[in-house]
């Protein structure tokens, strides 16, 4: 291994001291970096903004096989350290050969902990979060680029040759236009994925319609409560054990008038959409089209965003514009905003799973 590239922990420790007097602070975080790709290196500048001084912890080779498979590490911890250590933004690198960075974050004490958006602070291993407490250091997690992952370009390298397909699930309420299209997108080749079933919450609801006329699995999930109300923890289980036994990648929300949240939300970190009738932030919630209309906007338009906790408040994807014209009612609007939805939704999951 080359002292070039690397520090130990003592002089990363040293290095904490000198900030710490300087009243400034050390960042740390942890991983693979295994194959990087441009989502380490905007996750890493993003970490690095957090402080004066970015310490990138790597694994091991051992402890990568150990913890990826056999195949991985792809570059040895030399070449990983050689990449990180070429990055304007990355001060140190350490190799720790442990699975867990508990003794890397009890050594360096750092100011601040980063991890990537498949986390939040509560699903940081037990052991890692009771040394970051103690030592009272600031944890962030900072959200992942959809799409720009290590699977996603792993993916793309396989190409043809046995990788799975992705599979989508569809959830929706309403007519189903926008499952069809998705569908459509699939079977023409545009979207390079599968639509492995779509769900609904209204039973007779036109997409479950759509959905067995193209062939695809339709199922109805009772929402265990009224129109518009939560859905129960059993109806969200049960999708969530579904979603799971079918081998599902992302889930597209298409006119799913419910609100999702955990243990869903956590099960698919970047990988649920949602489409929305309005120019989000503008009019989110329910009749969007109409409020828009009522508001005299001149234009208005659609959003693909991540879904969180919120209603209509996830990152944003991908926009289309809508001019509004005179006499326009809420169904010529709808019409047009429509045909930009489907158009976009389907693009956006391409780059979502790295199929685009
Ligand atoms: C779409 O216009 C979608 O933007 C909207 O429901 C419609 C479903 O149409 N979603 C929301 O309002 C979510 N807040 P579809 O069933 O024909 O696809």
């Amino acid at each position: 291994m080359s002292d070039r590239y690397l520090s130990t922990l003592e002089e990363v420790a040293t290095l904490r001291d000198e900030l710490s007097r300087r009243g400034e602070k050390l960042v740390l975080t942890n991983g693979v970096f295994d194959v990087l790709h441009v989502g380490h290196v905007r996750y890493l500048k993003e970490a690095a903004a957090l402080g004066d001084a970015l310490v990138v912890a790597i694994n091991g080779d051992a402890s990568v096989r150990e913890l990826k498979g056999p195949g991985r590490p792809v570059n040895s911890a030399e070449d990983r350290a050689e990449m990180l250590c070429a990055l304007e933004c990355v001060d140190r690198v350490v190799v720790f050969e442990e699975r867990r960075a508990s003794g890397v974050i009890e050594a360096i004490r750092p100011h601040v902990y980063t991890k990537g958006g498949d986390y939040t602070p509560d699903s940081l291993i037990d052991e890692e979060k009771a040394i970051l407490d103690r030592l009272g250091v600031e944890i962030r997690i900072l959200s992942l680029v959809p799409g720009k992952s290590t699977s996603a370009t792993l993916a793309k390298l396989a190409g043809d040759s046995g990788e799975k397909t992705p599979r989508i699930a569809i959830l929706g309420s309403g007519k189903g236009s926008n499952a069809r299209a998705i569908i459509e997108a699939t079977g023409d080749g545009r979207l390079g994925a599968d639509v492995a079933v779509v769900m609904s919450d209204v039973p007779g609801s036109g997409i479950l319609e759509v959905a067995e006329s193209c062939g695809i699995p339709a199922l109805v999930i009772d929402p265990g409560t009224e129109k518009g109300g939560q859905l129960t923890d059993a109806a969200l289980k049960e999708m969530l054990d579904r979603l799971k036994s079918l081998g599902v990648d992302l889930i597209a929300c298409a006119g799913f008038m419910r609100i999702l949240r955990d243990p869903l939300l956590s099960a698919f970190p970047g990988r649920i959409l949602n489409i929305h009738p309005s120019l989000l932030p503008q009019y989110p919630g329910l009749n969007a089209v109409r409020r828009a209309l009522a508001e005299g906007e001149r234009e208005t338009g659609c959003t693909v965003h991540l879904v969180d906790v919120g209603v209509d408040t996830g990152r944003i994807l991908k926009q289309a514009r809508v001019g509004i014209r005179d006499g326009d009612t809420e169904e010529s609007l709808t019409a047009r905003i429509h045909e930009a939805e489907h158009r976009i939704y389907a693009e956006v999951i391409a780059e979502v799973l790295g199929v685009g």
